[in-house]
């Protein structure tokens, strides 16, 4: 299993375990982890999985693809970290992954 922290946009921070071949997203929302809400269920087409990199993750993680940076336009205060967390693979590289979620979803 892999961990994920997820912190809130109170610094709050929740940790959870999740199997590598799942996304960020479904870690999130299987854990009932406030502040994703996933509408489109994970297919890139609604920007309500929002959610920051930590910055000591960024390279580990990668960069968006071109289609995620177009739906991240919708996104709510949108940053130089940020990313669709159903776009997200869980690995076992990313064991200890941290991410933030904004204040609100788009
Ligand atoms: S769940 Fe809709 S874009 Fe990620």
């Amino acid at each position: 299993m892999v961990k994920i922290n997820f912190r809130d946009s109170k610094g709050e921070t929740r940790t959870v375990d999740v199997e590598a071949g799942a996304t960020v997203m479904e870690a999130a929302i299987r854990n009932a982890v406030p502040g994703i809400e996933a509408e489109c269920g994970g297919a890139c087409a609604c920007a309500t999985c929002h959610v920051y990199v930590d910055d000591a993750w960024r390279e580990k993680v990668g960069n968006p693809t071109p289609m995620e940076e177009d739906m991240l336009d919708f996104g709510y205060d949108v940053r130089p970290n940020s990313r669709l967390s159903c776009q997200i693979k869980v690995t076992e590289e990313l064991d200890g992954l941290i991410v933030s979620t904004p204040e609100r979803q788009a």
